[in-house]
């Protein structure tokens, strides 16, 4: 990995940085006044634009981006509440938006050949975002995913819970890589490579966190701090370490946990997933910088604390823990549906063919139409045929089975589940993910209730790898 941790500092700007929690969503206050109580859609357009990368006041390079940044805007809504957003497409492809870890209504989940058809170019699509849960979820296209979020096309949702909140401030940290060619533009050429495809997925060169290269956020001395780190890049497993923050971690896939102090102050964090943390600034003025360690560790952001420490008239609460979602927690293993998902495939794999559209096929083929890994014998694609039906409101059980040399983050849409065991040993903490990574060899068993009627996909979330066969989809009745 080039890093850009050798590149001059010299021009970073303090002021620069107050972007850090993201872009306040215009007010309607005035319009709402004179209109009826139809709300008017936030319209989110994905274009063209630039952005520094590589350095602070460095190269711009060309980016697709919602509303032509990014990350695109921070869109904030309240638990229960209801969000209307109007997706413009303004790019020369076909697109869509999917919301990341929102249990949805079927008909907004976004995903193009299969919950609605791809929003061409100059055309709108009008999402409904419910959200039953609280917590951090995200944004992204839900058509070539694996060339539009390389691009930059990417948000962070954040869905509030009500109530007193034990912390004073949030801070999201939407981390993403991306390969830039000496031009310090998107290395493009690289776009769709086979190896890639076959081995890790699409590596960056270059770490940014919420669009930028090495941001410093200002911070209060005593400040309770809530961090929303989101792993937004395509491929790469990122090993985040929060060294001297001693922090808390209170949520993963946006829903709460126990609190429990995360271990070696290292978050070690898949494509795709999210992890909400507590920290306690010291009460005096420090530097504390965040380091990103999954190969030679580098600095990749800080929090400069400065002023006066924090005074609070009313204490913060004790506990930070985080209210439990409305999910459907109750499992019936005895009477649940199981459904194993067996990956092969890839780089130094066994697999010797698979299923194609209905056919079977030797590996020379497969790598002809662009497919080096399957699900349980079959080389996914969007034209196959729904995975497993289940019954509204049944158990599934799914053991997941990595039977490759490589991990792979597996996302289930729609829903959240419980991780049940990982090779056969009881998970001790109580998690309810979104997305599980399974490491080569490993076996990890999943249960939830389907209780969202719909299409739904379980795919990799190394884009690289969903496209060239790790996909498929279930419908709950
Ligand atoms: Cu974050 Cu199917 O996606
Ligand atoms: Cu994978």
């Amino acid at each position: 990995m080039r890093k850009s941790v050798g590149i001059t500092r010299r021009g970073v700007l303090l002021s620069g940085t107050g972007a850090a929690m993201g872009l306040m969503l215009p007010a309607l206050v005035g319009r709402a006044a004179v209109r009826a109580a139809e709300p008017e859609p936030r319209v989110l357009s994905a274009r063209k634009g630039r952005a520094a990368l590589w350095e602070t006041d460095g190269p711009l390079t060309d980016i697709w981006g919602y509303d032509g940044r990014v990350p695109g805007p921070l869109l904030t809504m309240q638990q229960g509440e209801t969000l209307e957003v109007r997706f413009k497409n303004e790019l020369e492809q076909p697109s869509t938006i999917h919301w990341h870890g929102i249990r949805i209504e079927n008909a907004y989940d976004g995903v193009a050949g299969l919950t609605q058809p791809a929003v061409e170019p100059g055309e709108t699509f009008d999402y409904r975002i419910k959200a039953p849960d609280a917590g951090t979820y995200w944004y992204h296209p839900h058509n070539r995913s694996w060339e539009q979020l390389a691009r930059g096309l990417y948000g962070v949702l954040v869905v509030e819970e009500p109530g007193q909140k034990a912390y004073d401030r949030d801070v999201v940290l939407a981390f993403d890589d991306w390969r830039l060619d000496e031009a310090r533009q998107i290395d493009v050429a690289s776009l769709g490579a086979m190896h890639d495809w076959a081995h890790a997925g699409r590596l960056g060169n270059v770490l940014t966190v919420n669009g930028q290269p090495y941001p410093r956020f200002p911070a209060r001395p005593g400040e309770r701090l809530r961090l929303r780190v989101v792993n937004t890049a395509n491929a790469r497993i990122l090993t985040i370490r929060f060294s001297g923050l001693a922090p808390h971690l209170v949520a993963l896939d946006g829903q709460p946990i126990a609190p429990e102090l995360l271990a070696d102050e290292t978050l070690v964090i898949s494509p795709s997933q999210r992890a909400d943390l507590m920290v306690d600034l010291s009460a005096e003025a420090k530097t504390f910088t965040i380091e990103e360690a999954s190969g030679q560790p580098f600095a990749a952001c800080e929090f400069v604390l400065d002023g006066d420490p924090v005074a609070r008239t009313t204490p913060l609460p004790e506990d930070i823990s985080l209210p439990a979602n409305p999910l459907p927690t109750a499992l019936d293993m005895d009477g649940a549906l199981t459904q194993d998902l067996l990956m092969e495939g890839g780089a130094m794999g066994r697999m010797s063919g698979a299923m194609l559209k209905g056919e079977q096929r030797g590996m020379r083929e497969l790598v002809d139409a662009g497919k080096v890994w399957s699900f349980n014998g079959i080389a996914g694609s969007h034209e196959d045929p729904a995975a497993f039906t289940v019954a509204r409101g049944r158990t599934v059980r799914m053991p997941i089975i990595n039977d490759t040399r490589w991990p792979h983050a597996i996302h289930v849409h729609g829903h959240h589940f419980k991780v049940v065991s990982r090779n056969g040993a009881a998970v001790a903490r109580e998690e309810w993910r979104d997305t599980v990574l399974a490491d080569p060899g490993e076996r990890v068993e999943i249960a939830f209730v389907a209780d969202n009627p719909g299409k739904w996909m379980v795919h990799c979330h190394m884009l690289e790898h969903q496209v060239a066969g790790m996909m498929s989809w279930f419908e709950v009745t």
